[in-house]
């Protein structure tokens, strides 16, 4: 689908602003310091790709929906984590490569009916 171009852009807008996975967390095995907190062990700590990408520090106009900050040209030098709807590794989500948005016609395949609901000679049954 190398058509699809704008497609992926408002895709990966759509999960930049509407991550659904909006916060995941990780208990720290022994104690740290990061960015000068104080991590204690056991402590749990949350990352949020919602806030993440919502920060103004990181997005420009980051409330507004704008699919062509996707776009090469603009999204070249983007700091690696600023964008993590998937996480990262290493326990990056596994569905990663099936929700590219090559798949979004497959995404928006409607519904079928209830069986109940369906014509009698469909000629074939809905997948
Ligand atoms: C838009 C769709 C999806 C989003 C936004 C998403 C997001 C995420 C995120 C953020 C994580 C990391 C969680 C963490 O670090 O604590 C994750 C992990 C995971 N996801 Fe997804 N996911 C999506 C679709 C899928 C699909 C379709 C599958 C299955 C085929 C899947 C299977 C998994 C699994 C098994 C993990 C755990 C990986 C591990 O811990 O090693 N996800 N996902």
């Amino acid at each position: 689908m190398p058509n699809l171009a704008y497609t992926r852009m408002g895709v990966d807008e759509t999960l930049r602003l509407y991550p659904p996975a909006w916060i995941t967390n990780r208990r720290a095995i022994q104690d740290d310091t990061i960015c000068g907190y104080r991590i204690p062990a056991d402590a749990i700590v949350s990352i949020s790709p919602y806030v993440t990408h919502r920060d103004p520090g990181l997005w420009e106009n980051p409330e507004g929906f704008d699919p062509e900050r996707f776009s090469p040209e603009r999204s070249a030098g983007c700091p690696h984590y600023a964008y993590f709807p998937f996480g990262g590794e290493p326990r990056q989500c596994i569905g990663k490569e099936t929700m590219q948005p090559d798949d979004v016609p497959l995404w928006l395949r409607p519904k079928a009916p209830p069986k109940d609901e369906q014509p009698e000679h469909a000629g074939h049954a809905p997948v």
